[in-house]
């Protein structure tokens, strides 16, 4: 029996979701939540245990497709004990189904698994423009531009100083629900994803990051992905002096996902939303 260990980190965009998808650039950085598995080889059929923050029964399909997908690039079956030890806040926005991807296969297929990875990440999350799997990957900052390989940015060490994530609730669609309702609305939307594509380049040249989050949560309300509620808490923060955003896919029923909320004291926000605030570490 061999124990095997892997890990993979949540991430947050701090600029270009929707927009990645059709060319534009995007920016991410990995975050102090992650996917943590261990993994115990033996004959007896394989079990899966989940520990942390846990996946509803559709979670806990994923997680058993990625596995047979895995068994699939193998070639073999795998047995024995697999532990899944989360921190990552589940549909989110935050990265936890393309963690769950690079932790499994990393686990059963080997450190250098990059491409069966992919393969399998574009299987289970069709429609992905390969900026989560770029910044979960490679664990450190990305400048991302789909079809030309993604370039580590260093970003200022205080640029999320202070930065809160806000829990508005579980988004009533999936990340490729919604980016496939996007590809229907691609000449509708077009102003919006080029708004959100200067804003990458306007922080990839060192742009305020509030002012630049600003702007892009007027992009986002125009994509229709940020839900009347989320998009008043933002607007009383924004009132407040401060600048918010929802992280990733967003919601268009349900709740909003995470939003990352900065450039104000987090007491102020704290007093503002009624959520549960957590503190939003870099990597
Ligand atoms: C999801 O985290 C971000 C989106 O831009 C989709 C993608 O890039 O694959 C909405």
């Amino acid at each position: 029996m061999t124990l095997i260990s892997s890990v993979a980190s949540g991430k947050i965009i701090l600029t270009g979701e929707y927009a990645v998808v059709f060319g534009y650039p995007g920016i991410a950085t990995p975050v102090s939540c992650a996917t943590i598995i261990s993994y115990t080889n033996s004959k007896e059929p394989l079990t899966i245990t989940f520990r942390g923050i846990k996946p509803t029964e559709r979670g806990e399909e994923y997680v058993r497709r990625v596995v047979e997908l895995c068994e699939k690039e193998a070639r073999k079956t795998f047995g024995g004990s697999l532990i899944i030890d989360n921190s990552i806040p589940l549909g989110k926005g935050m990265g936890s189904s393309t963690a769950l991807v690079i932790s499994v296969c990393r686990t059963l297929l080997g450190t250098d698994c990059e491409e069966a990875a992919k393969r399998i990440e574009d299987t289970v999350n069709p429609g992905n423009s390969g900026l989560d799997f770029a910044v979960i990957w490679r664990n450190e900052p990305v400048f991302f531009k789909k079809s030309t390989d993604p370039k580590s940015i260093t970003l200022p060490n205080d640029l999320l100083t202070g930065a809160v994530l806000i829990d508005s609730g579980t988004p009533g669609e999936t990340t490729p629900e919604l980016v496939a309702w996007m590809k229907t609305r691609e000449a509708e939307v077009h102003d919006a994803l080029a708004q959100i594509g200067s804003c990458t380049e306007r922080l990839a040249a060192d742009g305020d990051l509030a002012t630049i989050v600003r702007e892009h949560h007027q992009a986002q309300l125009k994509l229709g992905v940020v839900t009347p509620r989320a998009g008043s808490l933002i607007a009383n923060i924004q009132a407040a002096g401060g600048a918010a955003k929802v992280l990733g896919a967003g919601a268009r029923t349900g709740g909003g996902g995470m939003i990352l909320a900065l450039g104000c004291d987090p007491k102020v926000i704290a007093r503002i939303s009624a959520e549960a605030l957590f503190p939003c570490f870099p990597l």
